[in-house]
């Protein structure tokens, strides 16, 4: 072993859906150089251990999106990440696997099926009535540009898709990747299918308004692209073009802007009133007990009659702040 290799063992998911009624893992002893990828490991396994190793591979630049597996449960693009890094941050120890475990077809191929349903239902392309014989391109401005926030950057991997935990337990769920490419075309200012888009990811148990905003899929994209900044922005779209419905969530971000306005700080008993009304307080007893227990509401803050929330000192230069950045109306 020099300084620029390494003697490893390397654990991989095993199944092969036609033949194996389980997965298994499987180790292989190799010596890894510094310059090697995971995508490297993977052709070696294969090459060097056993040919029927099956994943998907294509630019091995980052590009096409293929060769999206999970390192230590950490989704990663083979062709991308340097293998001795992630042996230097695992203790030498790394189990590669499919994106999605349950969708495993042969080793690291899973199906994808429900990933190109859910991008292929926001339309992703470009709708528009195209003059035959335009005289010119169309030109963009670089304000119009810069608002498609690296939307367009998008590889179609899956990384974040397969990292969502809303989509293990709701498959109506559109997911991120599917969002990200609402958002790239509904702002494309070619395009005449945004309300169109803006209905279809409002609605209740498939649309933005799951989003449980837990940031696995910004953590997961090799693109840097972060889908919940993509997510929030088809919020503000629907506001403003009055397609969203009043549903919890949808009163839950009016809530906290109407609590932020009135006091400068978070008046949590009042959101849950606000977005769920006096019912649904009842759901969340346990949490509020606790909350009172640690001081942070009291047992009177939901009566609407009483205002016991202190205001912020700088009240007045926040709601100015409110009043300059809001677009839509409450
Ligand atoms: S932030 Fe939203 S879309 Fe992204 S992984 Fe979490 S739940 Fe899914
Ligand atoms: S948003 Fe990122 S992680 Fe998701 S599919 Fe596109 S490139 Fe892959
Ligand atoms: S092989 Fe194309 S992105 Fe990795």
């Amino acid at each position: 072993m020099s300084n620029s290799s390494r003697k490893v063992t390397i654990k991989a998911f095993r199944f092969n859906a036609e033949t194996d009624y389980l997965p298994y893992y499987k180790s292989y002893e190799m010596e890894i150089g510094k310059d090697e990828l995971i995508l490297d490991v993977m052709n070696r396994i294969k090459w060097e251990h056993d040919g029927s190793f099956s994943y998907r591979r294509s630019c091995r630049h980052g590009i096409c999106g293929a060769c999206a597996v999970k390192v230590n449960g950490k989704a990663t693009l083979a062709c991308k990440q340097n293998a001795m890094e992630l042996l230097d941050l695992f203790n030498n120890e790394i189990t590669i696997e499919p994106s999605s475990k349950k969708r495993s077809v042969k080793d690291m191929i899973i199906d994808k099926s429900d990933f190109w349903e859910k991008h292929n239902a926001v339309k992703p392309f470009v709708m528009a009535d195209v003059e035959p014989h335009p005289e010119h391109e169309t030109k963009q401005s670089l304000e119009e540009f810069d608002k498609f926030l690296e939307s367009d950057l998008c590889i179609q991997c899956g990384a974040c898709h397969y990292s969502c935990p809303v989509l293990e337990v709701n498959e109506d769920y559109f997911g991120p990747a599917a969002f990200v490419a609402a958002y790239r075309f509904s702002i494309d200012p070619r395009d005449s299918a945004e309300k169109e888009r803006l209905e279809l990811t409002a609605q209740a148990g498939q649309g933005v308004w799951d989003c449980v905003k837990c940031f696995e899929c910004a953590e997961a994209c090799p693109k840097e692209i972060n889908p919940i900044e993509k997510i929030t922005k088809l919020h503000n779209m629907q506001f403003e073009q009055k397609v969203a419905k009043s549903n919890i969530a949808t009163r839950h971000a009016e809530g906290f802007v109407r609590s932020i306005r009135k006091h400068g700080f978070l008046d949590e008993a009042d959101i849950v009133v606000y977005s769920e009304g006096y019912l649904g307080m009842y759901k969340h007893l346990k949490t509020a007990i606790k909350m009172m227990k640690a001081g942070k509401i009291h047992w009177d803050d939901a009566f609407p009659w009483v205002d016991n929330v202190p205001k912020s000192k700088n009240l007045n230069e926040i709601q100015k702040l409110i009043k300059i950045s809001m677009t839509n109306k409450l």
